[in-house]
């Protein structure tokens, strides 16, 4: 088939792949227990579904701006004002079809033929693919267990090439739930700005944070750092909205102009009552995130001291978002029905015929090592779900 040459070079999403293919097996009556889904498995809250009752009656159904109704660009400025204690003007601001689409328009409008984006590992799916699809070079930089999976200045230092022109970050991590602190940010955004590179924050899991930690975005280091970042959030994961597609951007100007152009050629503005509902999200009650941030820490909880307790299992502690990634390296030289597991795919081709437990592997966040659970299901279903996999990871040693 006469495929273009850019879309030979990337796969389908492994996350969305594994969530279907555990969909179609519930669908043939086998009870899968799924960790890999990437969304809040609670009700978008029901102030939100008004609002977007009430847009659809008053007739909100027809194109708006391209980028946004103003409405909508003012929460999100008010938000980052609030939140972030970050200005931001209506033109510095975009909204279009969930973060990833946000990450698609940003990456084809700032993105040439040789440019490198440095990648921290693991990372999530998306990135290398959305850049590919730019024409730009992923320069993956694996991060180490030991290191929390954080990226180093020094690590970032050595990446740098005269021909890089950004670098993506992603606080908390989707898969390994890590969290930059404020002195971590700081430290690269002075390699950053010694090298006039761009930066992407990825600040989708902001809200999904354990321990009161603190938040802290890359653009509060400084006006500097500021002006070379974009801040990309979205109202999937803290509003549990992951069907309405609504996501934005705040960052230069022009850049955001580009972006504008694109989706003005491509999908026009996001949907007119989800951004009727978003708007109603971001400036209304926000206790709905407070009661998912505690059943979710329930969770880790309980989740990570079982991982902990497997034998050659290790998982660090994730402090946000709402997956754990632990390390199952130490099976990989079990034997399944005399065949070797040779890494992460394998391991969870095993867990899923042996246990009917749906997991995603590591290797789809390159790093081979790890297998990534989305803890975004109940805590019935997480304690059977471990049951069953320690059952059959004793088969295996
Ligand atoms: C790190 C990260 N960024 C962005 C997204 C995009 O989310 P959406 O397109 O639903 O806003 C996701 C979703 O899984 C994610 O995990």
């Amino acid at each position: 088939m006469p495929l273009s040459e850019r879309i030979k070079r990337i796969k389908p999403s492994p996350t969305l792949a594994m969530n279907a293919k555990a969909l179609s097996m519930r669908a043939a009556g086998i009870d899968v227990i799924s960790f890999g889904v990437g969304e809040p498995d609670f009700d978008t809250p029901k102030h939100i579904r008004e609002e977007a009752v009430r847009a659809m009656e008053e007739g909100f159904t027809r194109y708006t701006a391209v980028g946004g109704i103003p409405e909508l660009k003012d929460a999100i400025i008010e938000k980052f004002r609030r939140d972030n204690n970050l200005t931001y003007e209506r033109d510095e601001i975009m909204v279009s079809c969930g973060g990833k689409h946000v990450l698609y328009n940003l990456a084809q409008a700032l993105l040439n033929p040789g440019d490198e984006v440095i990648i921290p590992a693991p990372y999530w799916v998306s990135y290398p693919p959305i850049v590919i699809l730019a024409g730009a070079e992923p320069v993956i930089v694996q991060t180490t267990e030991a290191e929390d999976f954080k990226l180093s200045p020094e690590s970032l230092e050595a990446a740098i090439t005269p021909r890089t022109k950004l670098l993506i970050l992603n606080s908390p991590s989707n898969p390994t739930g890590s969290v930059y602190t404020q002195s971590e940010l700081e430290a690269l955004a002075e390699v950053i700005l010694r090298h006039n590179i761009w930066v992407v924050s990825d600040e989708i899991y902001e809200k999904l944070i354990f321990d009161d930690r603190p938040f802290y975005s890359i653009a509060q280091v400084g006006e500097a750092v500021k002006s070379k970042a974009f801040i990309v959030n979205g109202l999937s994961k803290s509003y549990a909205m992951t069907g309405w597609r609504i996501g934005y951007v705040a960052g230069a100007r022009e850049i955001i102009a580009g972006m504008t152009k694109i989706q003005s050629q491509s999908t026009s503005n996001p949907n007119s009552i989800a951004q009727r509902a978003a708007v109603s999200a971001l400036n209304g009650p926000q206790n709905s995130i407070q009661a998912m941030v505690q059943a979710f820490d329930e969770r880790r909880k309980y989740l990570v001291q079982r991982l902990n307790a497997m034998p050659g299992v290790h998982c660090n502690v994730p402090g946000g978002a709402f997956y754990a990634f632990p390390n199952f390296s130490y099976y990989f030289k079990g034997k399944k029905e005399g065949a070797p597991i040779k890494g992460s795919a394998e391991l969870c081709e095993y867990l899923l015929t042996e246990a009917r437990v749906a997991l995603v592997p590591g290797i789809a966040f390159g790093d081979e090592k790890f297998v990534r659970f989305s803890y975004a299901t109940g805590l019935e279903a997480i304690k059977e779900g471990l049951n069953r996999i320690e059952e059959a990871l004793h088969k295996l040693v």
